[in-house]
């Protein structure tokens, strides 16, 4: 798949022929249709509190979480968006319990995190959001929440759109990753990436430190090595970085490699891992991927886990394949 820089995003969908075969229409469509409402997003995300956008939205997710204004608002434009899409039979996010039918019938469901990295917003921060596209099993039978439950090899498209100093896309169709940068002032999406890749080796790592006396003894371990530096077993010395979004900290892995962890902690054991997994792991473990990466849950590859719950968690770590690895074995 190999396309020339700088078309936009629309010549891209009908140019591109992943894996040989051309997109399907119905496919097509719907990924304009949610690109175009995060072209929308981008612009009013930077507007902030001049558009009123900052602040907390007085209410709580599914999972318990405080909601911000822009998590709703993401997640109202996006559902507004779709709606029209003939080939989608229903939608899930983040911010819902339950799943909503769309045309109720259709090839494809979409799940997206409308608006990632709640807690950056108010400050000036990298944020975005997050979309995996499943193909539906039977396209004529009447959606349900269980033909959600589907593991991310049957992601037929994933991506993310980070809205930060540019706001850029990377999507995957299952044949690599490519990148795409909004011009604010067409409201075009342009291709900057071919066939980015992930280096399988790395010196940078990210992880929430302030949760280490909490973390499983491999992780530990891991960690406590790329902190000993040259005076350890691995002979270099590593950095670290964490943004706390995770669309900006995997959008830095996919753009010069590294780790990301937000692995399963003692602070509450019974819960798997903070991430969700339908909608923030599997869309970047299918990115991750498919740019020469790796993404595990620590024993097993987070994208043949198959799903017991729209809203479960997963504990993450990807990245770099030689580090992905390491923490494999870490823990096996
Ligand atoms: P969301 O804003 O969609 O709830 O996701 C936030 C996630 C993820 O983006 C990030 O990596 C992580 O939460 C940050 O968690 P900490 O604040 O615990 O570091
Ligand atoms: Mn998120
Ligand atoms: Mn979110």
């Amino acid at each position: 798949m190999s396309s020339s820089i700088n078309i936009n995003f629309e010549q891209y969908l009908v140019s591109t022929k992943p894996k040989g075969a051309a997109i399907p229409v119905g496919l097509q469509d719907l990924l304009l249709a949610v690109v175009n409402t995060c072209s929308t997003l981008s612009h009013e995300v930077a507007q902030g509190a001049l558009i009123g956008l900052l602040g907390s939205a007085g209410s709580g997710n599914v999972q318990g979480e405080v909601q911000q204004k822009l998590d709703i608002i993401a997640n109202d434009q996006l559902i507004d968006g779709v709606k029209g899409c003939k080939s989608l039979a229903g939608l899930a996010s983040e911010e819902m319990e339950l799943p909503i039918a769309v045309q109720g019938t259709g090839d494809y469901l979409l799940l997206f995190d409308p608006l990632d990295g709640s807690s950056n917003i108010d400050v000036n921060v990298s944020i975005g959001t997050i979309f995996s596209i499943l193909k539906k099993q039977d396209p004529s039978a009447r959606m349900q929440t269980s033909d959600f439950l589907l593991s991310g090899r049957h992601q037929v498209a994933a991506g993310y759109v980070v809205y930060g100093p540019q706001t850029t896309m990377a999507l995957t169709l299952g044949d690599g990753v490519v990148m795409f940068t909004l011009n604010k002032e067409t409201g075009e999406f342009l291709l900057i990436k071919d066939a980015v890749t992930i280096s399988p080796s790395t010196k940078e790592f990210a992880i929430n430190m302030s949760n280490m006396r909490h973390w499983a003894d491999p992780v530990r371990r891991y960690v406590e090595e790329c902190l000993a530096g040259t005076n350890g077993v691995r002979d270099k010395d590593f950095n670290m970085r964490w943004i706390a979004s995770m669309v900006a900290d995997v959008h830095r892995v996919l753009s010069r490699g590294g780790v990301f962890m937000y692995p399963w902690d003692k602070r509450d054991p019974k819960k798997a891992g903070k991430l969700r997994l339908m909608y923030e792991a599997n869309p970047m473990s299918f990115l991750v991927e498919q740019a020469g990466g790796a993404s595990i849950n620590g024993t097993q590859t987070i994208m043949d886990l198959k799903p017991t719950g729209l809203h479960e968690r997963v504990s993450v770590m990807l990245g770099s394949k030689e580090e992905i690895d390491r923490l494999k074995q870490y823990h096996s």
